[in-house]
């Protein structure tokens, strides 16, 4: 039996990335949202800098099977603060708990990497399974003005809780379109 295996992205994974994340939301959500997640996924990979995208992959021998991408938030403050955005698992192995693992994985690694807090903006219901919890707009301000305010959810990563961030947070240019909020 092939064991899945949880590793940082490289350069050579972009097009296989971008593929899977077409193919599972086009599955899931239908093929204008495939279309639209693949690009995201495309420009993150090929227009962030590589200290502000972080990525990681679950595979299943040589494949690609779960994929995941933290791009940078910047605050005025100084802080290493990171957004969880997007999430993909292969359709067929959804509900195995790769996702999980593969989540779990990446807030390890950034943990390591000296990240203080990452945010994302997604379902608390899935998310408040690997430690994510509701923050508040006023504490930690999202980007751009969210559609459905009870998605902006974050975690510390260090032993303090999340205090307050005063002041304007940024995105990556990928994400910097208000359809994404
Ligand atoms: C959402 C997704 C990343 C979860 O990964 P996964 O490997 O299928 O999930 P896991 O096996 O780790 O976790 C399964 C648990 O999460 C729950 N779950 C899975 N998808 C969920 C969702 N969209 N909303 C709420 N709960 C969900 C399951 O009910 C299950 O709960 P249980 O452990 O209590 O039984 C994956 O299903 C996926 O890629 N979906 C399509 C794309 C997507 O929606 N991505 C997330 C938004 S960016």
């Amino acid at each position: 039996m092939k064991m899945t295996k949880y590793r940082s992205h490289q350069p050579g994974d972009a097009s296989e990335m971008e593929a899977l994340f077409v193919s599972v939301f086009t599955q899931s959500e239908g093929e204008a949202e495939g279309t639209m997640v693949g690009k995201l996924v495309k420009e993150m990979l090929a227009e962030t800098e590589p200290c502000d995208v972080q990525g990681f992959v679950a595979v299943d021998g040589e494949r690609i099977v779960g994929a995941i991408l933290f791009t940078r938030l910047t605050f005025e403050q100084d802080v290493e603060a990171f957004l969880l955005s997007p999430v993909a698992i292969a359709s067929e192995q959804q509900g195995r708990g790769v996702g999980q693992g593969l989540i779990n994985f990446g807030l390890q690694e950034l943990k390591q990497r000296g990240v203080r807090i990452v945010t994302t903006y997604g379902d608390p219901a899935y998310y408040g399974k690997v430690g994510f919890q509701p923050l508040s707009q006023d504490d930690i301000p999202p980007p751009y003005e969210l559609s459905q305010p009870v998605g902006w959810i974050g975690q510390s990563l260090t032993d303090h809780p999340i205090e307050p961030i005063p002041g304007r947070c940024s995105c990556v240019k990928a994400l910097s379109d208000p359809v994404y909020w």
